[in-house]
């Protein structure tokens, strides 16, 4: 792998966010000048405004961007938004991207979801999966737009790469949970969830923690400092190792964890790294959500990158954020 060019000026969109502020402090732990990385809270810069977008381009000349910024939630907010999920990512990717190409910016990283892949994909989901099957209904307009940016940056690759040297890559992210999670307590993801109610159960010290479905279904979980680390170094892959192991119209690459654990699992380890010792219930007469959710990120890891985060200590992370920040 390449080292991070120290003299780079660099955008990361959404660096308030849970990605965007791993992506930054791995950016300084590989020895970035914190001085080199600029970034717009949404109050500042709202990114669906294009003339907005095009004037901070304008003005700032980044050499490269990271694109963690999106309109993000849970299945709830999903449904009652979805005209907001599709226009507001769709509108976000097309003017950061679209802006960035205009000020001549090389190198960009795009953010998507592993929820890009059809419901009823093969598991694990190998990249060759996108755009295979239906989508799952429930957050469709915004897998939807994930799968547009990924178009838009293989679209500009593949009109401006010869001329212009345009270098625009996509990460496929799986479920993410770390420092800055969302510990919203109706809408929020599993991780974060299970983390408040364990703490409040122990802290109430109530006799038993009771979990949505069977906790058979399997899913995969990835700490955010290792999606950051995944991200810089996606980034920084020769464009000769990039194109070759990727296609003009499949340039995308999943960033797993590599293991899918139970999510009954999940639920011991985080009562484990809490220190509840109650008892956990399954209530079996909700739904459970599909059997199985495994990214194949076979790709990424011959490229030479794996993650180092077990869940446990990424948990322990988690809920150490968790005590400083929310609870
Ligand atoms: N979290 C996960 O499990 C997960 C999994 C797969 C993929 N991803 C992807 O990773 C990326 C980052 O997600 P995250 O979890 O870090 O989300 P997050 O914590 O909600 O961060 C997203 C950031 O984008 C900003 N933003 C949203 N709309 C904006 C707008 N119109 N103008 C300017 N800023 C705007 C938000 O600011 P405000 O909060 O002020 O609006 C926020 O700082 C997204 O592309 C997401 O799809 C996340």
């Amino acid at each position: 792998m390449t080292t991070q060019p120290n003299s780079q000026k660099i955008y990361v969109a959404g660096h308030r966010g849970m990605v965007g502020s791993a992506i930054v402090r791995q950016l300084i732990a590989l020895g970035t000048d914190p001085a080199n990385i600029i970034g717009r809270t949404h109050a500042e810069l709202d990114l669906t405004d294009q003339a907005a977008v095009r004037s901070f381009f304008a003005n700032e000349k980044p050499d490269q961007v990271y694109l963690a910024a999106a309109r993000v939630g849970g299945i709830h907010a999903n449904n009652t938004y979805p005209a907001e999920f599709i226009y507001d990512n769709l509108m976000v990717q097309a003017n950061v991207i679209d802006a960035a190409f205009r000020n001549r910016v090389k190198k960009l990283l795009f953010l998507g979801s592993s929820c890009i892949y059809p419901k009823l994909a093969a598991q694990p989901m190998a990249e060759s999966a996108l755009l295979t099957g239906f989508l799952e209904p429930t957050n469709e307009p915004y897998a939807v737009a994930k799968i547009a940016g990924i178009k838009i940056c293989e679209s500009y690759n593949r009109q401006y790469g010869a001329s212009h040297g345009v270098d625009y890559r996509s990460v496929m992210p799986t479920n993410l949970y770390g420092p800055g999670d969302n510990y919203h307590p109706e809408n929020s993801h599993v991780i974060p969830a299970l983390i408040r109610r364990f703490h409040e159960a122990k802290v109430k010290q109530l006799p038993t923690v009771e979990i949505w479905g069977s906790g058979k279904p399997y899913r995969e979980f990835l700490f955010v400092d290792d999606m950051a680390a995944a991200s810089v170094y996606v980034m920084n892959i020769s464009q000769g190792v990039y194109q070759t192991n990727t296609s003009p119209m499949q340039s995308h690459i999943n960033v797993g964890y590599g293991s899918d654990i139970t999510i009954a699992q999940l639920a011991a380890t985080v009562a484990k790294v809490i220190e509840y010792s109650g008892e956990i219930r399954f209530d079996t007469t909700k739904p459970d959500g599909a059997p199985r959710k495994l990214m194949d990120s076979t790709l990424l890891k011959n490229l030479g990158w794996s993650p180092t985060v077990d869940i446990e200590s990424g948990i322990s992370r988690a809920y150490q954020d968790f005590l400083t920040h929310k609870a």
